[in-house]
């Protein structure tokens, strides 16, 4: 019997599909939801795709899908990731599988972030899901003093290097009552190089799964 939440991911990226054109250039986050959507890329007829980390590259070219690389292109028009936590806002979470700086960037030259979720990632108030943080190795233990005075409590993704070769501090308990604020802050402290809050470069379109389809909630 197939997942119900993977099937889920499934009507989420199915329904992701009609956003893409032919000839495009397409933007392509990280994840389980995204890797149900690169399944599904072998019948369109892209020009390309930037990639949001080296797995995903390695999938999408494993298709013979062509990698541009993001300083090649102008602007994307389009950009698909799954998150970690969405709220009625658009903003997320993200970086549960590290790749939170790549992602963001890759967001940040695209004109629509569309979000892929099935509906245990909705929430009312972000925060739940810990905040990753990628932080300069040498700079680890000093960030995570600084994330203590803020009220977080940084854990050690112990084992993992980002794409970058730095290291992620999986923050919880951050006050996330003004999640711009804390995104920027996070990004103000030496030696972060980018946080897991997803505020500035929040999903212009949630396609949210559940048992009854996928709702399209527009920002
Ligand atoms: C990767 O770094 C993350 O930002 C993912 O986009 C996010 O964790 C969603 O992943 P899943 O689709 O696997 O839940």
């Amino acid at each position: 019997m197939t997942d119900p939440k993977l099937a889920q991911k499934q009507a989420a990226a199915a329904a992701a599909l009609r956003y893409i054109e032919d000839g495009m250039i397409l933007g392509v986050g990280t994840g389980s939801t995204v890797n149900c959507l690169i399944q599904l890329l072998d019948g369109v007829r892209l020009k390309g795709a930037v990639a949001s980390s080296d797995v995903t590259e390695a999938q999408l070219k494993a298709l013979g899908i062509e990698i541009f690389d993001l300083n090649a292109v102008g602007e994307l028009d389009l950009y698909i990731d799954g998150a970690d936590e969405i709220n009625a806002a658009g903003e997320m979470i993200k970086g549960g599988g590290g790749a939170l700086t790549r992602e963001k960037i890759v967001a940040a030259a695209a004109k629509r972030f569309i979000c892929m979720v099935d509906d245990s990632k909705t929430v009312e108030k972000l925060g739940k899901f810990p905040v990753a943080i990628e932080v300069l190795p040498q700079a680890r233990s000093y960030v995570a003093r600084e994330l203590v005075k803020l009220g977080g409590d940084p854990v050690y993704r112990e084992g993992f290097v980002t794409d970058y070769g730095n290291v992620i501090l999986d923050t919880y308990d951050l006050p996330l009552d003004n999640v711009s604020e804390m995104e920027k802050t996070l990004n103000n402290i030496v030696g972060v190089v980018e946080n897991g809050i997803f505020a500035a470069q929040s999903a212009k379109i949630m396609l949210k799964a559940s048992a009854n389809g996928v709702e399209t909630v527009t920002f």
